[in-house]
């Protein structure tokens, strides 16, 4: 053999066995020592307010704000596939992160960004479906309670309202939230539809405060209330209504209203819109703030939600989901109230 190729392989080989002991290394643990050694460095200059973000649409219009100001020194820690962006925003130490689609990313996010930094409170942005007949796409709504409607126990065929849920008995699931009677939706023949009810279930919670391992039960997750109380003064803020030419029929508005809702569903079906605002009260529609939501029940902290209405989930009178239109305007217009209420805290 040529001697350049033997000391090739030599090499390769030797890469080969750092690279695995390195592989080793760091899944010995989730988080790194140096990652560790950044985040006391980072904790000892707070507490401070997280803001949680689903997707980059949504984040890059705050973190391309003048608001938005990253640390000089430890601009993001990268953890377990997230990125944790260390900064101010308009003057108030933050932690930004995005979570990524839905409620198990939403969840995982939120609970890394609570075990591993020192966070006051959680603000979360981003867009929503309209289910609120009131309201318009654009306008910007604050929710006082959400809950998670994607948690169900699918009735058999037969059951009715009357019938004990299976594993009802022992407390595992529940018929105080109330159900879906799927049938009610045929088209012509009611009584022809084998998928019966599906009945909508409280989340297994177990608070930081609890007894480890002790299950507790929640559906409607009520925001904080200082939080909520000082978002009033949002109301009134002016927003962008155009689009580049396109404008919406009246200027967009900031408004608290009662019940959002999150579950791993897009919803673009007017009759499940229509029903869940007749059976809920919802207005927002989201994939992820039940799950922010839950996770701060646990962990005591402090949540609020910020969304803006970008369609109306399948009730819109054109032909496709306007979210593919309005996106941008309502991911901007989210940004503008969060930044609005962040310069209303404390500092
Ligand atoms: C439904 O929510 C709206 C605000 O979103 C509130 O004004 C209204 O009182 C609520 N209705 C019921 C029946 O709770
Ligand atoms: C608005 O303008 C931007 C940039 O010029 C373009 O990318 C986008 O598609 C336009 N949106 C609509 C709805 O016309």
């Amino acid at each position: 053999m040529y001697r350049p190729f033997m000391l090739v392989m030599f090499l390769l080989e030797w890469l080969v066995i750092l690279a695995s002991v390195n592989v080793i290394r760091s899944a010995n643990a989730a988080v790194s020592d140096y990652a560790w050694a950044n985040i006391r460095r980072v904790n000892q200059e707070g507490p401070y307010l997280g803001i949680v973000v689903p997707n980059s649409f949504e984040m890059s219009p705050l973190l391309q704000s003048p608001s938005f100001v990253p640390h000089d020194k430890l601009p993001y820690i990268d953890v377990a596939g997230r990125r944790f962006r260390i900064g101010k925003v308009e003057n108030k130490r933050v932690i930004v992160v995005m979570t990524g689609l839905s409620m198990l990313n939403a969840g995982v996010s939120t609970e890394l960004l609570l075990s591993l930094f020192k966070i006051k409170g959680i603000l979360h942005i981003g867009i929503a479906e309209n289910a609120n007949p009131q309201l318009q796409i654009g306008d910007v709504t604050i929710p006082q309670y959400w809950a998670h409607t994607g948690l169900w126990n699918w009735q058999r065929y037969g059951d009715g309202p009357e019938d004990k849920l299976s594993l009802e008995s022992n407390g595992d699931y529940t018929r105080s939230v109330g159900y879906l009677e799927l049938s009610d939706f045929n088209s012509n023949v009611k009584d022809q539809n084998l998928l019966n009810n599906v009945w909508y279930q409280p989340e297994e919670v177990f608070p930081v405060d609890g007894y480890p391992e002790i299950r507790q039960h929640a559906f409607w997750i009520p925001v904080n209330e200082l939080y909520f109380s000082l978002a009033e003064k949002l109301e009134g803020i002016k927003l962008e209504g155009c689009l580049n030419s396109t404008c919406l029929p009246r200027r967009p508005l900031v408004t608290r209203v009662e019940r959002g809702i999150s579950a791993n569903v897009f919803v673009d079906n007017a009759a499940y819109r229509e029903f869940v605002y007749t059976k809920f009260n919802a207005t927002a529609i989201d994939m992820e703030s039940a799950a922010i939501a839950l996770v701060c029940l646990q962990q005591r902290t402090p949540f609020l939600t910020i969304r803006a209405l970008s369609d109306l989930a399948g009730g819109g009178s054109s032909t496709s989901n306007e979210a593919a239109i309005f996106t941008p305007l309502a991911a901007h217009n989210a940004v503008v109230v969060l930044l609005k209420f962040i310069s209303l805290l404390n500092p």
